[in-house]
């Protein structure tokens, strides 16, 4: 082989390399991250409760915000149980319902922002059967 093809079949390969690289950095399932995030939900499910009862609307708020925040970030993630579309749906759900709770916390609407953490329990368990 020339010298030249050489340098080229090594420069396509390192260009390949490059771009496969991130993409799979990116989608590798990161355990500890999830259960990192899993524990900041049940620490995150006590306070928003709490918040509601006391009337705290701006910690109810954070407390929704923060549940958003940890699904949308394990989003893009492939579980190593389940179905990745399965993944993004039910993370999905979750994420846009506990917006509609920050919005519930800002209209200082306690029955309507407890009724957003039963949904976004009922998504805890459905996500819990498919993935863990
Ligand atoms: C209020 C919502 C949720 C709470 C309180 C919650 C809580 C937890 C807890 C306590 C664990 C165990 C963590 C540990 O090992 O210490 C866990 C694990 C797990 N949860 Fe959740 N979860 C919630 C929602 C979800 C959702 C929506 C999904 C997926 C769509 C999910 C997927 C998983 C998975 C895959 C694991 C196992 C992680 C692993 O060991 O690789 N969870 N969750």
């Amino acid at each position: 082989m020339k010298t030249s093809t050489k340098v080229s079949a090594i420069l396509c390969a390192v260009l390949a390399l490059a771009l496969v690289v991130p993409v799979a950095a990116q989608t590798a399932y990161n355990r500890d991250e999830v259960i990192q995030v899993m524990r900041t939900n049940q620490q995150t499910l006590g306070q928003v409760r709490a918040a509601l009862n006391r009337g705290d609307f701006y910690a109810a708020a954070e407390g929704f915000w923060k549940f958003a925040e940890g699904q949308n970030r394990i989003m893009k993630f492939t579980p190593p149980k389940g179905n990745k579309a399965e993944w993004d749906r039910v993370l999905g759900k979750f994420v846009d319902t506990a917006l509609r709770g920050v919005g519930a916390a800002g209209e200082r609407d306690a029955p309507k922002a407890l009724k957003i953490l039963e949904e976004l329990q009922t998504l805890n368990k459905e996500g819990h059967s498919l993935f863990r």
